[in-house]
């Protein structure tokens, strides 16, 4: 019994709390009606005459010792949590930090919204591809400068070309291959071009493509579709204009602006004093693209469009710089914190 009496000497003196529950579990476990301290007493009864006031002194002893221990920690802890007279118990907690979506997510949704709304679907396919899926099909020539070691990242050339696309209109290949018209699709994806990296050029960038081929497609249909996007996305007042120009997969292809939303189409340095800012090339579909993907081009037309996501993003929230899209730089990160 002395042992146990010690023991439990032991154990009151280390006692330590963090909270007034904590408190209250010390006391019952020792000084509660089933309590250690009662145990003793109870086997107390049973102990030798001679040994009774040796115990009994040790047990009172105990006694007090817990019972001021519990009553210190308690008078500690309630104090502490009194002391702090300003405490505010309306006062929110502290906020916790969420992550934020990154701004070329945030528009890439947006982007994708607008077209699922004029009933596009989304197709994604590989980044590592094939000659083929790139450019052959196409409608690319052997020599076009695109395939050129100075733009393609080239993983390997034997025994076939393998490389990193550079557009995600090799996505548009893939689904002509395998589905029959109609076919209504956007294909956003990461793109990869061997340039050097500068505030205005990256070796990666990330681009929306569409798709859409049934019979009877036409010009004006594109058209609408883009002025319907141009609106969505900059505004009801954005006006846009299309500029002949050229790629091997479209004909007749076509680069289209919009008027510039930073001056309204007045003319400032944004837009190079012009008015309008080009944002993405187009075209209708070159039935040889469509022949090489199975698709008889007597039967079926199409058009094709597509744009890069950081252009776009930058339109819109003024990025200067391209490679802030790739730091990854919390501070730059949580300004679309409100875009959310
Ligand atoms: N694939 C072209 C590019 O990456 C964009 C484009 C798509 C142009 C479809 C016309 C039609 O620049």
């Amino acid at each position: 019994m002395l042992e146990k009496i010690e023991a439990l000497r032991q154990e009151v003196s280390a006692l330590a709390a963090a909270t007034l529950q904590d408190v209250e579990q010390m006391r019952i476990k020792y000084l509660g009606k089933k309590g250690e301290l009662n145990a003793l007493m109870a086997d107390f009864r049973n102990v030798a005459a001679e040994q009774k006031r040796e115990l009994g002194q040790k047990i009172n002893e105990l006694k007090t010792l817990a019972t001021e221990k519990i009553n210190s920690l308690r008078d500690q802890l309630a104090s502490a949590d009194t002391e702090d007279e300003t405490l505010d118990l309306t006062r929110t907690a502290t906020p916790s930090h969420f992550g934020t979506r990154h701004p070329l997510s945030l528009v890439k949704r947006e982007m994708l919204n607008i077209f699922a709304s004029m009933g596009f679907t989304i197709a994604e396919g590989p980044e590592i591809e094939d000659d083929w899926h790139v450019f052959s099909s196409l409608n690319f020539p052997a020599d076009h400068p695109a395939r050129d070691m100075q733009d393609t990242f080239f993983i390997s050339r034997n025994p076939v070309d393998v490389l990193l696309r550079t557009h995600t209109s090799s996505v548009q290949t893939r689904v002509m291959e395998k589905t029959q018209p109609p076919i209504r699709i956007v294909c956003p994806g990461r793109v990869y071009r061997n340039e050097a990296i500068s505030a205005r050029a990256h070796c990666f960038f990330h681009q929306v493509e569409g798709l859409y081929i049934d019979k009877n497609v036409s010009f004006a249909d594109l058209r609408q579709v883009l002025l319907q996007f141009a609106r969505e996305m900059f505004g009801p007042e954005t006006k846009i204009r299309l500029r002949p120009s050229y790629f091997p997969f479209t004909e007749p292809s076509a680069e289209m602006d919009i008027s510039c939303n930073i001056c309204g189409g007045e003319g400032c340095a944004f837009c190079k004093g012009t008015g309008w800012v080009e944002i993405l090339g187009c075209g209708m579909v070159d039935p040889n693209v469509l022949k090489a993907c199975g698709i008889d081009p007597e039967v079926y037309s199409g058009y094709a469009f597509g744009m890069g996501i950081e252009r776009i993003t930058n339109l819109k929230y003024r990025v200067k710089d391209l490679r802030m899209f790739s730091e990854n730089d919390v501070r730059f990160l949580h300004e679309f914190d409100c875009a959310r």
